[in-house]
């Protein structure tokens, strides 16, 4: 019996180790480091991009819904929720024995106005908007009780300076919204991890702040698990050492790092704002578009090079970082199409537009088996 089994690991470790550039899994690569996520859309939710369901069972072992589990999606009216499209990504994610994110429960975007004001068009009172917090946390982070494994329960709520957001949320609840939030999402989803997720956080104002307000939390006896870095980063900015800097800050407070919007745009940056608030969106140009019918081959190289880079940073870190997620499946589905410049066309990801493998994701392979 002892030797069948010798046996088999055997031909099963032969097998890994023949496994070749192009047939490699990401998830298999990375599976002593890190989880692999990427997020999914709604028409792949929905069976609509076949492909990428194909590419997301094989390659990713973590799924984050890029939008249906956004307030505006799953709460649209006081008294109605759409819940078809989560439980749909939720099944996803339990038919693959994935790690399932949440995201998000509190944001200033993708959250209806309704939500700050009374039926007179007034805005609501603190109590009545900590009610409404709970209401909602209750609902979404209760419902998915053991099927989301993890949530984004704040979501952007510190300015690149290192001062916190003047949101609708802050306005009116004050400045323990957030510490709010944590303790709703704690008492609704007790077993899922819960993160504080923001951009730019190279930034060592930003970086700061967000290692202040975790400990603030932690000091009041809240619990944080973790805190995403967005990843919605260039060919060369931010520098691996600025990255570096942000893994080792949260990774002292004793939480979790994550990568979880990965993407790396090869366009001209449309200007000087190198971050992701999305209320931001500038007329199309033509000098800010150059790559319209495909990448040239050194802007490939270029990509690579990056993604290898990052990738060598990630293993190295691999002690302090719990997943990585890129921010899409392919490039066709990747927001920086339309972000910050609509009607562009961006290759930030590691598959094309035909979910074939890039030279991109060769390098990340390499970078893995290092
Ligand atoms: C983006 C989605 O990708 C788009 O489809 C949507 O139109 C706007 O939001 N930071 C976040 C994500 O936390 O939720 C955002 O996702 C990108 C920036």
């Amino acid at each position: 019996m002892r030797l069948w089994f010798a046996a088999l690991f055997a031909a099963v470790s032969l097998c890994y180790a023949s496994e070749g550039v192009s047939e490699a899994k990401l998830k298999n690569v990375f599976k002593d480091d890190f989880h692999i996520g990427a997020a999914v859309n709604r028409s792949q939710i929905y069976g609509r991009d076949p492909k990428a369901g194909v590419l997301l069972a094989e390659q990713f072992s973590s799924i984050t819904p890029e939008n249906v589990m956004k307030w505006s999606s799953i709460h649209p009216k006081p008294d109605e929720y759409n819940f078809e499209p989560a439980d749909k990504y939720a099944s996803i994610g339990e038919e693959n024995s994935m790690f399932v994110a949440g995201h998000t429960l509190i944001w200033h975007n993708q959250t209806p106005d309704w939500v700050f004001e009374n039926a007179d068009g007034s805005e609501v009172s603190r109590k009545e908007l900590l009610k409404r917090m709970r209401e909602h946390i209750f609902k979404v982070a209760g419902r998915y009780k053991g099927r989301v494994h993890g949530w984004d329960v704040v979501n952007e709520a510190i300015e690149d300076v290192g001062s916190l957001r003047n949101t609708k949320w802050r306005e009116i609840i004050g400045d323990d919204y957030i510490a709010k939030a944590f303790e709703y999402a704690h008492q609704a989803a007790p077993d899922a991890e819960l993160y504080y997720n923001d951009y730019n956080m190279y930034r060592s104002e930003k970086r700061k702040a967000a290692a202040e307000l975790a400990e603030k939390l932690q000091s009041r006896g809240l619990r944080i698990d973790g805190i995403g870095i967005q990843g919605h980063w260039g060919l060369s900015h931010p520098s691996a050492a600025e990255i570096q800097k942000s893994i080792d800050a949260f990774s002292s407070l004793g939480l979790k790092v994550m990568i979880t919007e990965l993407d790396l745009t090869v366009l001209p940056s449309a200007w000087e704002h190198r971050g992701a608030d999305i209320s931001q969106n500038y007329e199309l140009r033509k000098e800010i578009n150059p790559f319209p019918d495909g990448l040239p081959a050194n802007m490939q190289s270029k990509l690579s090079n990056r993604y290898q880079q990052l990738f060598a940073l990630f293993t190295r870190n691999s002690g302090k970082i719990s997943r990585v997620t890129f921010w899409g499946v392919h490039d066709g589905c990747s927001w920086r199409n339309n972000w910050p410049v609509s009607g562009r066309t961006d290759y930030p990801l590691l598959f094309n537009r035909n979910c074939e493998p890039k030279p991109a994701f060769n390098a990340v392979v390499k970078a893995g088996r290092k």
